[in-house]
């Protein structure tokens, strides 16, 4: 009798204990039994494949009747998806002659009709590039070949962007389609006729029977650090881990996600959308982000879990307030790069939503998600993790630009609490797949030799700092790229198109960074040519004509000489730091108004402190 009260007193309290020790300790327990879940689906996945799309078959036959996409107020059930996707793999196959293994380019506007071709491209065992559908011209080709498709599908939408690069695609030889039902164009082929007249009947299992995890899947474009965007290779594998990332956030199979992140991301397509498919939910899509709408979609819908970019989450948080904000059902929130007032302010606002923040890049090897929530961190380190995917954060001079090496030439691991460039052990577990055709690009990213001779870890290209407790937070991001509204931009790619304005001599393109905004913001410094003067509205039309407007750079700085390292790298980051206060900084600044670059002045400088000029 007195055993049996002094265990369960032991049991009773045990809990309290292991609080007062770590009170992340549940947290990190929760996350422990998803990890171990995981590895256990994966090994699973390992003996008998299956793919993404084997799993919405499933859901097909467990659920047929249940909605699966919500897209403005018409609904579509698994088994609609199912039938819809059907058609289009037999009207593709029937009319673009694809076979397994071939690639075919997407480039079409989040829309149903997006899922459906993805879902007939993968019936057919073909791999479906994603395009970023801001792309054009020079940037779109190029997306386009270096992944070898043998196809176009074009958005109805994205007609024009398509004409204008048709008669070099039509030199390759290649097939656009558009999702219209008639086409008048020489080269473009309607497809949404074809579609209907085809047979919903389901396709042959045989057609992609030689599939395993390390099958290409998908390209995704990253711009990774340096020039135009390049296609990481997305196999079965990565496509299924980041699905998991909903299930160590929580989803269950009752949730609603709202989805209007651009689904040529990875955050959108696979933790969103082949997330949603792993639970089995329904997904609520969006044409894009509406700040107005956001919270009246959630409350039409019954909306239980969103995504997010750092972004997004301000931008609700700047909207006037109203005294239904609280009336809603969202309970989970999925993304990456909400800062920690932003993250205060959203949970003050918009009520008790478990907010999942999560770090990792698509085509890297190593992430982190923040399961308990703690504001303003990234992410956690796990034991469990770090067993199964070796990772290290080393020390790093941002003068040199480069990882600081020992006497013996290795890499040194940061203490906790100092900042250190997080780099992915690459090896049979967490494998770095690299790009499609720019073995150059895969094999920057690669660091050699980093603690012993011979071994390989993929290089971030991120600071992060661990505090004691085991959060990690990010600082900064190295090289030739920064994140603006999102998108990460590629400074040689910017450098390269303002190269081509016939004033310029040289340039050099940087972020720096403004108050109350996430990311870093396009800035260039330029040289310009010998008795020629900075035309404003000439190189407005030039960038605008040449680069999304993310990538445009806001800022110009005019220098009689660009700053350049001992080996002729471009200095950047003191030119970041100097910013562009027009009474501090010396040369001629200039800042890009609504119709064209005008110079800047300290009426324009101030505004943009205060935040009455929102950028
Ligand atoms: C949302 O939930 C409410 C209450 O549970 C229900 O009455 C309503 O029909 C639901 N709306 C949708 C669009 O599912």
């Amino acid at each position: 009798m007195m055993i049996a009260y002094i265990i369960c007193t032991v049991l009773a309290i045990l809990p309290i204990l292991l609080y007062l020790r770590n009170p992340y300790f549940f947290g990190d327990l929760n996350y422990a039994i998803s990890a171990l879940r995981i590895g256990m689906r994966m090994s699973k996945l390992k003996k008998k494949f299956v793919s993404i799309l084997d799993c919405f078959l499933d859901k097909v036959a467990k659920h047929p009747h249940k909605k699966f996409i919500i897209f403005e107020g018409t609904s579509y059930t698994y088994s609609q998806a199912d039938k819809e996707s059907n058609k289009v793999a037999r009207a593709l196959s029937t009319h673009a002659h694809l076979m397994a293994g071939d690639t075919v380019a997407l480039f079409v506007e989040n829309e149903p009709q997006y899922v459906w071709v993805w879902l007939a491209l993968a019936k057919l065992g073909c791999v479906a590039a994603l395009l970023n559908h801001n792309i054009r011209s020079r940037s779109l080709l190029h997306c386009f070949s270096c992944c070898d498709a043998k196809a176009l599908i074009v958005g109805a939408e994205l007609r024009g962007a398509v004409e204008e690069v048709l008669p070099s695609l039509r030199q390759q030889g290649i097939r656009v389609f558009i999702l219209s039902e008639h086409c008048d164009v020489e080269g473009i082929d309607s497809l949404s006729d074809k579609i209907q007249q085809a047979s919903d009947q389901p396709l042959s299992p045989e057609l992609r029977a030689n599939m395993n995890l390390k099958t290409p899947a998908l390209y995704i474009y990253t711009s990774g650090t340096t020039g135009l965007p390049k296609a990481a290779v997305i196999n079965h594998e990565r496509v299924w881990l980041s699905s998991f990332l909903q299930c160590i956030a929580g989803v269950r199979s009752n949730d609603v996600i709202y989805i209007y992140l651009p689904l040529y991301h990875s955050s959108g397509f696979l933790m969103g959308l082949c997330g949603a498919i792993d639970r089995g939910i329904t997904v609520v899509l969006r044409r894009k982000f509406s700040a107005s709408n956001f919270w009246n979609d959630c409350r039409k819908y019954n909306v239980t879990v969103i995504q997010y970019i750092g972004e997004v989450m301000r931008y609700l948080c700047n909207t006037p307030k109203r005294e239904n904000e609280m009336d809603h059902k969202v309970r989970v929130a999925v993304g990456n790069g909400i800062r920690g007032d932003t993250w205060t302010e959203f949970l003050k606002r918009f009520g008790n939503i478990r907010i999942c923040e999560c770090y990792g890049a698509t085509e890297g090897n190593v992430g982190f998600v923040n399961y308990v929530g703690k504001i303003g961190a990234i992410g956690r380190e796990h034991f469990l993790y770090k067993m199964s995917n070796p990772y290290a954060f080393i020390r790093y001079d941002t003068e040199k630009e480069e990882p600081v090496r020992d006497s013996k030439g290795f890499c040194i691991e940061v203490p906790k609490g100092e900042t250190g460039l997080l780099v992915g052990k690459i090896g049979k577990q967490s494998l770095f797949t690299g790009y499609a055709k720019n073995k150059q690009q895969t094999e920057k990213k690669k660091l050699k030799d980093v603690f012993v001779k011979g071994d390989v870890y993929f290089n971030s290209g991120d600071l992060l700092r661990v505090d004691n407790e085991g959060f990690v937070y990010f600082q900064d991001r190295i090289g030739d790229t920064f994140r603006w509204k999102g998108e990460n931009v590629a400074t040689t790619e910017v450098a390269d198109i303002l190269l081509t304005v016939d004033f310029v001599e040289e340039a050099n393109v940087y972020g720096v960074k403004v108050p109350g905004h996430e990311g870093r913001i396009g800035m260039a410094a330029l040289k310009l040519k010998e008795n020629m003067d900075f035309d404003g509205k000439a190189i407005y039309q030039h960038v605008k004509s040449y680069l999304p407007s993310y990538a445009r750079p806001r800022f110009i700085r005019i220098q009689d000489a660009l700053a350049v390292t001992g080996t002729f790298k471009q200095l950047k980051v003191k030119l970041a730091e100097e910013g562009f206060n027009p009474t501090i900084i010396k040369n001629r600044l200039f800042f890009l108004e609504d119709k064209g670059y005008v110079p800047m002045t300290s009426e324009i400088f101030n505004a943009i402190e205060e935040g009455t000029l929102r950028l």
